[in-house]
């Protein structure tokens, strides 16, 4: 009988069992993990890494292996405002996706959120605790973390409004408590949390009766159902202008149906590109400059991208 050859080890397979050895049965780790499925658009390559931490440990003990082997990481949230490219993600993608990460507890008026609850549950238990304030987030289709990460806004309200208190891991591991006022943001950014991880938030409201908390709800989702596309996208492409919103210059630039391969620029909403299920994300990184340049030749305007490329070619 012939003995079979060892398989050969990579460099990733190594850093992997390296890690596995240090975390938690409980924490999910795997190697070249498709990620195009944990996006809103649908489209991207894999993770090299994929780590699941079961709790704030286990996260920290995540965030220090990285620091000690210089691997870079990258948090992947709901994957929404998010676009990957083709090659994937090299080192590693840690998802808070473990139930710990996601609680969300009433303390009067106030909602203690991990990073990982989603919006939406997070608007709907401030509903049923009569909290107004709060209804904005509904419709915004993401978690705590990634709202917070990029202040994210919607209906006139922005997530840093209705913020009391941070909660955040240093990337050695250590976490951190900072009431918001100390904190700064600014139209689509939380600076702090480019260089930390967001654990979670005190979020504030206030006492509102039922049903017009009820009304709020249902005039968000309204607004989005009529006016945002249904297909897989990435949420708005662009930030608004100091002058027009970006939807509104895409619409007059005639460029709405706009293709490139299977990306498509929404007939419902002109900051949308949407995947028609074949897209790739080369074709809509092409798209998207196809955008810029003909707002750019016609308009002067220099568009700038509000949905985060990451990735490898
Ligand atoms: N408009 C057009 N044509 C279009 C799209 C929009 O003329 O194809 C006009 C609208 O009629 C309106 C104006 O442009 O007068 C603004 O449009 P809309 O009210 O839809 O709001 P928006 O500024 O395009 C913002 C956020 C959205 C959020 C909505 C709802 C940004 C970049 N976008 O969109 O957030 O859902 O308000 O409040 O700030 C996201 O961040 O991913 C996102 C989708």
């Amino acid at each position: 009988m012939t003995a079979l050859a060892p398989e050969p080890v990579t460099h990733t397979a190594n850093l992997a069992a390296e890690l596995g050895a240090l975390l938690a049965p409980a924490s999910v780790l795997r190697c070249n993990e498709p990620l195009a499925k944990r996006t809103t658009l649908r489209v991207g390559g894999p993770a090299e890494i994929y780590v699941e931490p079961a709790d704030e440990a286990e996260l920290a003990k995540v965030l220090r292996f990285c620091r000690d082997h210089d691997v870079p990481f990258f948090l992947l949230g709901r994957g929404s405002n998010l676009l990957i490219r083709d090659g994937g993600i090299r080192g590693m993608v840690i998802h808070l996706g473990a139930p710990g990460f996601s609680q969300i507890e009433v303390e009067g008026e106030q909602l203690r959120c991990g990073a990982g609850a989603k919006l939406k549950d997070i608007a709907l238990t401030a509903k049923r605790h009569g909290i107004g304030g709060l209804e904005f987030l509904e419709g915004i289709p993401g978690n705590l973390g990634g709202a917070l990460r990029m202040n994210a806004g919607a209906m006139n309200g922005w997530t840093f409004e209705a913020v009391e208190s941070l909660r955040y891991m240093d990337y050695a591991g250590a976490a951190h408590e900072r009431a918001a006022r100390d904190v700064e943001t600014t139209y689509r950014s939380c600076p702090l949390l480019k260089s930390a991880v967001a654990l979670g938030a005190v979020l504030k409201g206030r006492p509102a009766p039922r049903e017009q908390i009820e009304a709020k709800l249902t005039e968000c989702q309204q607004k989005r159902w009529t006016s945002q596309p249904k297909e897989p996208s990435a949420g708005c492409i662009f930030k608004n202008t100091k002058t027009i919103p970006a939807g509104k210059l895409v619409d007059e630039l005639g460029l709405k149906g706009t293709r490139v391969g299977g990306a498509v620029v929404s007939g419902t909403h002109g900051n949308f590109i949407v995947n028609d299920g074949t897209a790739t994300a080369r074709d809509v990184l092409a798209l998207i400059e196809v955008i810029r340049r003909t707002a750019r030749e016609k308009r002067a305007i220099e568009l700038e991208t509000e949905v985060e490329i990451v990735g490898e070619d």
